[in-house]
């Protein structure tokens, strides 16, 4: 039989910081994160967002800029998000060979080879209705959709994006994807896909962010339900057998279990998605000296990583490193 009090005590393990760090199960890197940024029209732009404070809209050079700070904290990958000069009904920039995205991505690869770039892979951001995907008869269309996701991902890939990452939640797009770039010799480039993406209320400074909210109905009809978890993993399980070789669950904090049953049915990498709303509530918090942002940063993180997850795309990334140097 295993010993009890008296004979043990737990405590013993919790008495100095260096017997506690000797102890420590999970351990957070810069190595895990992935830094997201938002791109727009411009030259010397950065405009702060205002529902998530420290993040910017950044003009092509200012991005370079940033992704240069955040490589020399050690963070190896950005992730890009595009707001286009202008939207329409078919979100025409999120393929445009000069797209946003697809110029920031030339310029980031241009100046920093080794920075890993990801971009992120829908229409809603160009799409004058904001919705993930085309509407036919007030409806979005899957199939149509999936046609216009996966020309996007072929941009960006010839632009020079070293991973694409689908978020629109159209059933079959991974495949999609997976051939087009296929067919376009870029046979090299992963896919990470959001694969058990759900329909929060947490994107909300997001899509502030991005301009995005849609402009009738929600996403209930594409992003899943919160309330579903063996859904998750039959999404997942169908990203995979299209042909997904990271797969993501967003948001992470109201949905660690989701994180933590992934990890134990499958071996590819997770990434977990610390999600604007996420973000913007310690900063709130911590604004208001209600919270020590450092402290909850760090514990936010931490949970994310034990519950499974391999890679952290988080706002807080920049901040996060500098605080694992000191
Ligand atoms: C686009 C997209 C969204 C996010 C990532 N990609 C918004 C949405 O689906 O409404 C959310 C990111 C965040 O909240 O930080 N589909
Ligand atoms: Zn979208």
């Amino acid at each position: 039989m295993a010993a009890t009090y008296p004979i043990l005590r737990m405590r013993r393990l919790r008495k100095t910081e260096a017997v506690r760090q000797l102890v420590r199960e999970t351990a957070l890197s810069p190595q895990d994160f992935i830094y997201p940024m938002f791109v727009t029209h411009g030259k010397g732009v950065r405009r702060e967002i205002s529902a998530m404070p420290g993040c910017y809209h950044l003009s092509p050079d200012e991005a370079v800029r940033e992704a240069q700070e955040a490589q020399s904290l050690g963070i190896p990958a950005v992730l890009l998000f595009g707001i286009p000069a202008q939207k329409d009904g078919v979100g025409s920039e999120a393929y445009a060979e000069n797209g946003i995205v697809q110029q920031a991505v030339r310029a980031i690869k241009g100046a920093l080879p080794e920075m890993v770039v990801v971009t992120d892979v829908c229409l809603c951001e160009y799409t004058d209705h904001g919705h993930c995907g085309v509407i036919v008869d007030g409806h979005v269309e899957n199939d149509r959709s999936v046609e216009l996701i996966a020309k996007a991902a072929v941009s960006h890939a010839k632009a020079g994006a070293d991973i694409v990452a689908p978020s629109d939640m159209m059933d079959g797009r991974v495949g999609a994807i997976r051939k087009a770039l296929d067919a376009g010799g870029q046979s090299n480039v992963p896919i990470m896909s959001y694969a058990a993406k759900y329909a929060s209320a947490f994107f909300g400074p997001f899509r502030e962010a991005a301009g995005s909210t849609p402009q009738f109905g929600d996403r209930r009809g594409y992003q899943m339900d919160p309330a579903n978890a063996r859904e998750a993993l039959r999404e997942i399980e169908l990203d995979i057998s299209e042909g997904a070789d990271i797969i993501m669950v967003k948001p992470a904090l109201a949905y660690l279990d989701i994180i933590a049953r992934a990890r134990q049915r499958f071996d590819l990498p997770i990434a977990a998605y610390n999600v604007s709303g996420e973000y913007s509530m310690l900063k709130a918090a911590a604004r208001n000296g209600w919270l020590d942002e450092r402290r909850s940063v760090m514990e936010t993180l931490t949970s994310i990583k034990r519950a499974g997850a391999d890679i952290i795309i988080t706002y807080h990334a920049k901040d996060a490193a500098r605080w694992l140097r000191e």
